[in-house]
């Protein structure tokens, strides 16, 4: 894929919950390592790198100023209210720290909802102003694939990853999400539909009905307005959440956890 010569891949972390890098290692088409020791060279990734302090500093200025440019994977919203000071890394703000690292970036990937769109950070009242990359940085250029989901699932990510190592144009929607994963609802795809459009839902989420698989609609499932392919990539090749009997709670659409709540209805 990258032909012997490993593209150095820069992951930031920022206003999140590492849930998205947990997501992360749980990839296995292919494995995480294979990735990490066949196909890219990831320089900087403060939950995975060994290094500490100014070791951690120092890889990433030199990721930074690789003479053949960096891809960098950000994970996590930024906090811009009071000058930023609601996050800081190694005495700079985050706002500061993406600002200078994601515009000298050959590409940029929002790995989740929260560098997407902000997330659960940006939910009301948003006391820290948190932002998703491209509403911070979009004026100085940056213009970040968003990979959404709260977790992403691994796929997306790697899929993403894959297809700017290929040099391959993605294709994106609105939200700038690749149509790859995000062209459909995950109403349509999903398994209970022949049971949505009978008209049966299921009355509660300890129900027979539910348990044999009618709609969770009724229940306050949002799959009719999310896009996102959780129905046909599955989460670690098992299951995703309609199939275990949740609803989907439109976690790889902007604004949800304000615009897609109450998440459940009884
Ligand atoms: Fe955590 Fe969800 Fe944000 Fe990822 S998108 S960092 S899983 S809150
Ligand atoms: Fe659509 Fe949700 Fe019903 Fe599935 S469970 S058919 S996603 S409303
Ligand atoms: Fe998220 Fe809905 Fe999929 S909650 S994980 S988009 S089923």
């Amino acid at each position: 894929l990258t032909q012997g010569k490993r593209p150095v891949v820069v992951y930031l972390h920022n206003a999140e919950c590492t849930g998205c890098s947990e997501a992360l290692l749980r990839t296995y088409q292919p494995l995480l390592d294979a990735i990490l020791f066949d196909t890219i060279s990831l320089e900087y990734h403060e939950t995975l790198m060994q290094a500490s302090g100014e070791m951690a500093e120092k890889s990433l200025e030199e990721a930074i100023n690789h003479p053949d440019g960096f891809i960098c994977l950000v994970e996590g919203a930024i906090p811009t209210a009071q000058d930023g000071i609601f996050g800081t890394i190694a005495g700079h703000t985050m706002y500061d720290n993406c600002k200078k690292i994601l515009t000298k970036a050959k590409a940029v990937v929002a790995i989740g909802t929260c560098a997407a769109f902000g997330g659960v950070q940006a939910a009301a009242p948003n006391p820290t102003g948190a932002k998703g990359l491209n509403d911070c940085y979009g004026e100085f250029g940056v213009n970040a694939i968003n990979i959404a989901g709260c977790p992403p699932n691994p796929l997306n990510m790697v899929g993403a990853l894959v297809a700017l190592l290929q040099g391959k144009e993605v294709e994106l929607d609105d939200n700038n999400r690749p149509l790859m994963f995000f062209g459909e609802t995950v109403h349509d795809q999903c398994e209970r539909l022949p049971h949505f459009e009978a008209g049966e839902f299921a009355p509660s989420f300890d129900s027979e009905e539910a348990k044999n698989g009618w709609c969770l609609y009724e229940l306050g499932c949002k799959g009719p307005s999310t896009y996102n392919n959780c129905p046909k990539v599955l989460f670690n090749e098992v299951s995703w959440p309609v199939k275990g009997g949740h609803p989907c709670i439109g976690c790889s659409e902007p604004d949800f956890w304000d615009s897609l709540s109450p998440f459940y209805e009884a």
